[in-house]
């Protein structure tokens, strides 16, 4: 059974898609859901469903990128996972830090990759007039958003859609893929899935 451990910085919604997916004959189980703020609403609802949690709250860092990094790396050597999953993590991390787990982290992001890397990526695909958009799960590297893609799922951008309406139907999409790259990840499986 491989032990996955998910990072992540607010709501958690993606976070609880992977949780939940992680029963009955998936090869892995949640071990530890870390955030880096202790307000963050994921944490509450990883501790509902009986996963082990930490804060490390990287405000009391003060920039020093060095010192949070080996604050979030005391849980996670802790529960040893094999796998890290990188879900609405909005910190970036170092070489360093990814080195430590190279082939090894998942982070889910909202757009088509090589599209729109960084943020506001639903703004951008409307602003470029895009015809689709959606989100793409890939595998960390020390290149922001640019390691090999894992699996990448497509919406239609509808007349009307502001950044609002276009990330909810993103998000529900983001709900289906993360959980199946993740499945087939974890069976050795990095084979990319593209759904429709
Ligand atoms: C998700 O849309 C995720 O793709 C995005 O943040 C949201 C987190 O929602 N991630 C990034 O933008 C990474 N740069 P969640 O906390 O409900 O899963």
């Amino acid at each position: 059974m491989k032990r996955v451990a998910i990072l992540i910085s607010g709501g958690g919604s993606n976070m609880v898609a992977l949780a939940r997916s992680m029963t009955g004959d998936h090869p892995a189980r949640p071990v530890l859901v870390v955030a880096n703020d202790p307000a963050a609403a994921g944490l509450a609802k990883a501790a509902a469903m009986g996963i082990p949690t930490a804060a490390v709250d990287h405000r009391a860092y003060k920039g020093d990128r060095a010192a949070f990094e080996a604050a979030l790396l005391a849980p996670l050597e802790a529960a040893a996972p094999d796998i890290l999953c990188l879900a609405g993590f909005m910190r970036i991390l170092t070489p360093g830090f990814i080195a430590r787990f190279a082939g090894r982290m998942l982070n889910i992001h909202p757009s088509l990759l090589p599209k729109y890397p960084g943020l506001h990526t639903h703004q951008r695909a409307l602003d470029a007039h895009d015809a689709e958009a959606g989100c793409t799960v890939h595998e960390v590297t020390a290149e922001l958003d640019a390691g090999p893609i894992l699996g990448q799922a497509r919406v239609p951008v509808l007349p009307g859609d502001t950044a609002e309406t276009l990330s909810a139907r993103v998000l529900i999409e983001e709900h289906r893929l993360y959980p199946a790259v993740l499945r087939r990840f974890a069976s050795g499986n990095r084979t990319p899935l593209w759904l429709p």
